[in-house]
């Protein structure tokens, strides 16, 4: 796997697009998994408020709060050297105002050394983006399904709404996003709004003519029990192996085969 030689920054990620280069992005919530997917050679990591549902075990995003994404964050920087790390805004900590926004936003870069911030919104979150970018602080905006929004949408469905979308990619990147995460939309939209914008479009369920994907990593690990939507591909059932390693070592301890003279001091 080639890894790159210097460190990924902002203007390397949106250069990318234009050099035809596509982004590998995960998202990451700890020191383990972030140092070995950056040792893989990823693009990006996010610290995604998915963190909500796939360890807190929460059925939404929406109770993360700031001081958890910035503990997350915290452990995923130790560990990286050379992927851009972006963080997620939870849930009410941008959407109250712009200032309330760089508030959060400026504590997340200070806090945990992270480059960029991620929010959910397109036309809704222009000025907020704008306030953000104006500041100095490379935001990543988030249209389609925007997993904050469950309630107003009434589940995790694909958004269709071709005007609406566009309109949201055109206003994020208006603002000043630095780029945009396609979320759960059909692919012949996703790849009209790669080819109108000039920052690189990162699709998760929008399609293989985006400038770049981006999944959760316990899905495509295959670590996930029962959530299977179509755009996810497990590229590795590790479920499946970590159980059999915990069955077989249960075996053992019982049995007294764990531990052996092999694994015993003399
Ligand atoms: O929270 C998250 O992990 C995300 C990705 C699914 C894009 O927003």
């Amino acid at each position: 796997m080639s890894k790159p030689n210097s460190p990924m920054t902002v203007p390397n990620f949106i250069k990318a697009k234009s050099e035809g280069r596509k982004l590998a992005v995960l998202t990451a919530y700890d020191f383990l998994w972030a140092g070995l997917f950056d040792q893989a050679g990823v693009d990006a990591i996010l610290v995604g408020d998915s963190l909500g549902m796939v360890v807190q075990g929460h059925s939404t995003t929406l109770p993360v709060t700031l001081d958890e994404i910035i503990y997350h964050a915290k452990t995923v920087m130790r560990a990286v050297k050379q992927a851009l790390v972006v963080v997620d805004m939870p849930f009410l900590s941008f959407q109250v105002s712009p200032a309330q926004a760089i508030e959060n936003a400026g504590r997340i870069l200070k806090e945990t050394g992270a480059a960029a911030v991620k929010l959910e919104g397109g036309v809704n979150q222009a000025r907020t983006i704008a306030a953000l970018a104006e500041a100095d602080i490379p935001v990543m905006a988030h249209v389609g399904l925007k997993p904050q929004s469950v309630h107003k949408l009434g589940g995790m469905k694909v958004q269709r709404d071709e005007q609406r979308l566009l309109a949201d990619a055109r206003a994020a990147q208006q603002a000043g996003a630095f780029a945009i995460v396609l979320e759960l939309i059909p692919r012949q939209i996703s790849a009209e709004i790669t080819r109108e914008l000039s920052i690189p479009t990162i699709g998760i369920g929008a399609g293989p003519d985006c400038d770049g994907q981006v999944l959760v990593n316990c899905d495509m690990l295959g670590l996930t029990e029962g959530f299977r939507p179509k755009f996810v591909k497990r590229f590795a059932e590790l479920r499946t192996e970590a159980t059999r390693a915990v069955q077989q070592y249960v075996t053992e301890v019982r049995s007294g085969a764990f531990p052996s003279d092999e694994q015993s001091h003399h």
